[in-house]
Protein backbone atom coordinates (compact mmCIF):
# COMPACT_ATOMS: atom_id res chain seq x y z
CA UNK A 1 0.00 0.00 0.00
CA UNK A 2 2.89 2.29 0.99
CA UNK A 3 4.07 1.60 -2.64
CA UNK A 4 0.92 2.60 -4.58
CA UNK A 5 0.53 5.32 -2.37
CA UNK A 6 4.44 7.35 -2.65
CA UNK A 7 5.11 5.61 -6.43
CA UNK A 8 8.63 5.33 -5.26
CA UNK A 9 11.10 5.46 -7.64
CA UNK A 10 13.54 2.90 -5.89
CA UNK A 11 12.74 0.86 -3.20
CA UNK A 12 15.54 -0.69 -1.14
CA UNK A 13 14.34 -3.92 0.82
CA UNK A 14 16.89 -5.38 3.51
CA UNK A 15 15.83 -8.71 4.53
CA UNK A 16 14.15 -10.17 1.47
CA UNK A 17 13.36 -13.80 2.58
CA UNK A 18 11.79 -15.77 -0.18
CA UNK A 19 10.28 -12.85 -1.91
CA UNK A 20 7.16 -12.47 -0.38
CA UNK A 21 7.05 -8.85 0.85
CA UNK A 22 9.39 -7.75 -2.26
CA UNK A 23 6.45 -9.24 -4.45
CA UNK A 24 4.23 -6.88 -3.11
CA UNK A 25 6.50 -4.10 -3.20
CA UNK A 26 7.90 -5.03 -6.76
CA UNK A 27 4.15 -5.02 -7.93
CA UNK A 28 2.86 -1.94 -7.20
CA UNK A 29 5.73 -0.42 -8.32
CA UNK A 30 4.79 1.96 -11.81
CA UNK A 31 6.92 1.42 -15.19
CA UNK A 32 10.72 2.38 -14.79
CA UNK A 33 10.24 2.20 -10.88
CA UNK A 34 13.23 -0.67 -9.48
CA UNK A 35 13.14 -2.53 -5.92
CA UNK A 36 16.36 -3.19 -4.75
CA UNK A 37 16.47 -5.93 -2.38
CA UNK A 38 19.29 -7.79 -0.16
CA UNK A 39 19.49 -10.95 1.50
CA UNK A 40 22.62 -13.29 3.31
CA UNK A 41 20.87 -16.47 2.62
CA UNK A 42 21.58 -17.62 -0.89
CA UNK A 43 18.93 -20.45 -0.75
CA UNK A 44 16.22 -17.86 0.26
CA UNK A 45 17.21 -15.33 -2.44
CA UNK A 46 17.57 -18.64 -4.73
CA UNK A 47 13.69 -19.03 -4.21
CA UNK A 48 12.81 -15.06 -4.13
CA UNK A 49 14.33 -15.16 -7.81
CA UNK A 50 12.29 -17.79 -9.13
CA UNK A 51 8.88 -15.95 -7.32
CA UNK A 52 9.93 -12.69 -8.81
CA UNK A 53 10.16 -14.48 -12.25
CA UNK A 54 7.15 -16.44 -11.90
CA UNK A 55 5.49 -13.09 -11.13
CA UNK A 56 6.67 -11.53 -14.07
CA UNK A 57 8.26 -8.98 -12.06
CA UNK A 58 12.13 -10.39 -12.25
CA UNK A 59 13.15 -7.13 -14.50
CA UNK A 60 11.75 -4.88 -11.81
CA UNK A 61 13.97 -6.51 -9.02
CA UNK A 62 17.72 -6.51 -8.47
CA UNK A 63 18.79 -8.78 -5.50
CA UNK A 64 22.18 -8.60 -3.83
CA UNK A 65 23.40 -11.52 -1.61
CA UNK A 66 25.46 -10.90 1.36
CA UNK A 67 25.11 -9.31 4.49
CA UNK A 68 23.84 -6.38 4.99
CA UNK A 69 25.98 -4.87 7.19
CA UNK A 70 28.82 -4.96 4.31
CA UNK A 71 26.08 -4.36 1.34
CA UNK A 72 24.79 -1.39 2.71
CA UNK A 73 28.18 0.77 3.40
CA UNK A 74 29.50 0.12 -0.19
CA UNK A 75 26.53 1.55 -1.86
CA UNK A 76 26.28 5.94 -2.35
CA UNK A 77 24.19 8.55 -3.52
CA UNK A 78 20.49 9.74 -2.68
CA UNK A 79 19.11 6.73 -4.92
CA UNK A 80 16.50 5.20 -2.59
CA UNK A 81 12.82 6.82 -1.79
CA UNK A 82 11.40 4.66 -0.29
CA UNK A 83 12.98 1.77 2.40
CA UNK A 84 11.93 -1.52 4.10
CA UNK A 85 13.83 -2.91 6.86
CA UNK A 86 12.73 -6.06 8.11
CA UNK A 87 16.08 -8.41 8.70
CA UNK A 88 17.77 -8.98 12.50
CA UNK A 89 16.33 -7.39 14.62
CA UNK A 90 19.43 -6.84 16.86
CA UNK A 91 20.68 -4.45 13.66
CA UNK A 92 17.92 -2.45 12.94
CA UNK A 93 19.81 0.56 14.26
CA UNK A 94 22.79 0.29 12.14
CA UNK A 95 20.97 -0.70 8.90
CA UNK A 96 18.72 2.34 9.73
CA UNK A 97 22.00 4.72 9.67
CA UNK A 98 22.98 3.53 6.89
CA UNK A 99 19.59 3.72 4.79
CA UNK A 100 18.80 7.45 6.11
CA UNK A 101 22.71 8.15 3.93
CA UNK A 102 21.28 6.94 0.99
CA UNK A 103 17.70 8.47 0.99
CA UNK A 104 16.69 12.31 -0.30
CA UNK A 105 14.38 14.44 2.16
CA UNK A 106 11.01 12.72 1.72
CA UNK A 107 12.18 9.53 1.66
CA UNK A 108 9.92 7.24 3.25
CA UNK A 109 11.07 4.40 5.73
CA UNK A 110 9.07 1.58 6.65
CA UNK A 111 10.11 -1.15 9.75
CA UNK A 112 8.74 -4.38 10.08
CA UNK A 113 8.34 -5.68 13.79
CA UNK A 114 8.78 -2.81 16.13
CA UNK A 115 6.02 -4.73 19.15
CA UNK A 116 7.74 -7.35 18.37
CA UNK A 117 4.45 -9.18 19.63
CA UNK A 118 4.12 -6.56 22.16
CA UNK A 119 7.80 -7.43 23.76
CA UNK A 120 9.46 -4.29 23.03
CA UNK A 121 6.36 -2.56 24.25
CA UNK A 122 6.25 -4.11 27.79
CA UNK A 123 4.35 -6.58 27.13
CA UNK A 124 5.67 -10.11 28.65
CA UNK A 125 8.32 -11.99 26.92
CA UNK A 126 6.60 -14.81 24.79
CA UNK A 127 9.85 -17.40 24.78
CA UNK A 128 14.02 -16.69 26.35
CA UNK A 129 14.71 -16.71 22.78
CA UNK A 130 13.70 -13.61 22.24
CA UNK A 131 15.15 -11.87 24.91
CA UNK A 132 17.76 -10.08 23.10
CA UNK A 133 16.14 -9.07 20.08
CA UNK A 134 13.26 -7.94 22.72
CA UNK A 135 15.95 -5.89 24.50
CA UNK A 136 17.09 -4.65 21.07
CA UNK A 137 14.17 -3.24 20.03
CA UNK A 138 13.16 -1.26 22.82
CA UNK A 139 16.28 -0.23 22.89
CA UNK A 140 16.01 0.71 18.66
CA UNK A 141 12.43 1.98 19.08
CA UNK A 142 13.75 4.92 21.29
CA UNK A 143 16.83 5.61 18.85
CA UNK A 144 13.98 5.80 16.11
CA UNK A 145 11.51 8.38 17.50
CA UNK A 146 14.36 10.54 18.51
CA UNK A 147 15.85 11.35 15.39
CA UNK A 148 16.30 14.60 14.78
CA UNK A 149 16.56 13.77 10.82
CA UNK A 150 13.70 11.43 10.68
CA UNK A 151 9.86 12.70 11.38
CA UNK A 152 8.59 8.98 12.76
CA UNK A 153 6.29 6.86 14.44
CA UNK A 154 5.44 3.74 15.56
CA UNK A 155 1.73 2.38 14.56
CA UNK A 156 0.28 -0.24 16.31
CA UNK A 157 -0.51 -2.87 13.05
CA UNK A 158 0.33 -6.34 12.08
CA UNK A 159 3.61 -6.56 14.32
CA UNK A 160 4.44 -2.63 14.78
CA UNK A 161 5.19 -0.71 11.93
CA UNK A 162 7.29 2.17 11.52
CA UNK A 163 7.02 4.92 9.41
CA UNK A 164 9.30 7.59 8.73
CA UNK A 165 9.77 10.68 6.32
CA UNK A 166 13.46 11.77 5.76
CA UNK A 167 13.62 15.09 6.76
C1 LIG B 1 11.68 -11.76 8.49
S1 LIG B 1 12.61 -12.33 7.16
C2 LIG B 1 12.17 -11.23 5.84
C3 LIG B 1 10.79 -11.43 5.37
C4 LIG B 1 10.45 -10.66 4.13
N1 LIG B 1 10.79 -9.25 4.22
C5 LIG B 1 8.95 -10.81 3.87
O1 LIG B 1 8.17 -10.10 4.53
O2 LIG B 1 8.58 -11.63 3.05
C6 LIG B 1 14.20 -11.76 7.57
C7 LIG B 1 15.25 -12.10 6.52
O3 LIG B 1 16.38 -11.26 6.75
C8 LIG B 1 17.54 -11.98 6.45
N2 LIG B 1 18.64 -11.33 7.15
C9 LIG B 1 18.86 -11.27 8.49
N3 LIG B 1 19.96 -10.56 8.76
C10 LIG B 1 20.45 -10.14 7.57
C11 LIG B 1 21.57 -9.36 7.18
N4 LIG B 1 22.42 -8.86 8.09
N5 LIG B 1 21.77 -9.13 5.87
C12 LIG B 1 20.91 -9.63 4.93
N6 LIG B 1 19.84 -10.38 5.23
C13 LIG B 1 19.60 -10.63 6.53
C14 LIG B 1 17.24 -13.40 6.93
O4 LIG B 1 18.07 -14.33 6.29
C15 LIG B 1 15.75 -13.54 6.58
O5 LIG B 1 15.58 -14.15 5.33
Amino acid sequence: MMTLITSPKNVLEIGTATGFSGLFIARALKDGAKLTTIERSAPSLGIAKENFARAGVGGKVYTICGDALKVLPALTGNQYDMAFIDAQKEEYEEYLTHVVKLMPAGGVIIIDNLLWHGQAAGGPLISAKYEESAKALIKFNKHFLGRRDLSAAILPVGDGIGLAVVM
